[in-house]
């Protein structure tokens, strides 16, 4: 039986992933090395350092470990400059509808993000009220699809993955979803490749698949 659930950040929440294309896109311009969506969408839910890997690929010359440290450090700089801007208006409606009506039916909900800046995030919308746990980049030492965020996730609700379900818009966060034991449900690029337990047009469709705890008891 589902009791909670646990979410991504970038990309389900709220749209910070055009954040990072964007900063990605800055760097690439900057070092003259042809950087495109396609490319953005495969650094979906990965580490830092492997995003920066994939922005690399098309570059004629190859660089030391101290350049990429510092061309990672310039585009998490480029980053942050654009989440200094967040409010609570950021947030979607859908997103605060969505997640207020989960609880109100008695699923307990958390944060399963690989990001090192969600607390920025959170802080800067407010997103924190609404969630009864939280796990970021900085809990783990393994970034999806290795199952730790997802697992710490549930652990933090006190709940077995086999109890939650995971919303993740990226296919290392479904695959990590699915090691931890837990159900996918896909959105956004994920979704459109149909790598899902469950494929969501949007998280409106949570609230189709989720039903309030009595109904559930009463089946
Ligand atoms: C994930 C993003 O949420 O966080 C990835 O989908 C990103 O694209 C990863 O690389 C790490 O983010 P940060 O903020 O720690 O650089
Ligand atoms: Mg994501």
């Amino acid at each position: 039986m589902i009791k909670g659930i646990l979410f991504d950040l970038d990309g389900v929440l709220l749209s910070t992933d055009q954040f990072h294309f964007q900063a990605w896109k800055a760097l690439a311009d900057r070092l003259a090395i042809p950087f495109d969506r396609r490319q953005g969408d495969r650094c979906r839910g990965i580490s830092r350092m492997e995003s920066l890997d994939i922005v690399l690929e098309n570059s004629t010359r190859t660089y030391t470990p101290e350049e990429k440290l510092q061309f990672a450090e310039e585009k998490n700089h480029a980053y942050r400059a654009f989440l200094q801007g967040l409010t609570p208006a950021d947030v979607p409606e859908e997103t605060v509808r969505v997640l207020t009506q989960l609880r109100i039916r008695g699923y307990r909900l958390a944060l399963a993000s690989g990001s090192k800046n969600a607390e920025l995030i959170l802080e800067k919308t407010g997103l924190c009220s609404l969630l009864d746990g939280v796990v970021d980049g900085r809990d783990i030492t393994r970034s999806k699809p290795d199952p730790e965020v997802f697992c710490k996730a549930a652990q933090a609700l006190g709940l077995s993955p086999r109890d939650c379900v995971g919303v993740d818009d990226a296919s290392a966060g479904v695959q990590s979803i699915r090691a931890a034991g837990a159900l996918a449900a896909a959105i956004g690029p994920a979704a459109q490749a149909g790598e899902g337990d469950w494929n969501l047009k949007s998280l409106s469709q949570l609230l189709e698949r989720c039903p309030g705890m009595e109904a559930v008891l009463c089946r």
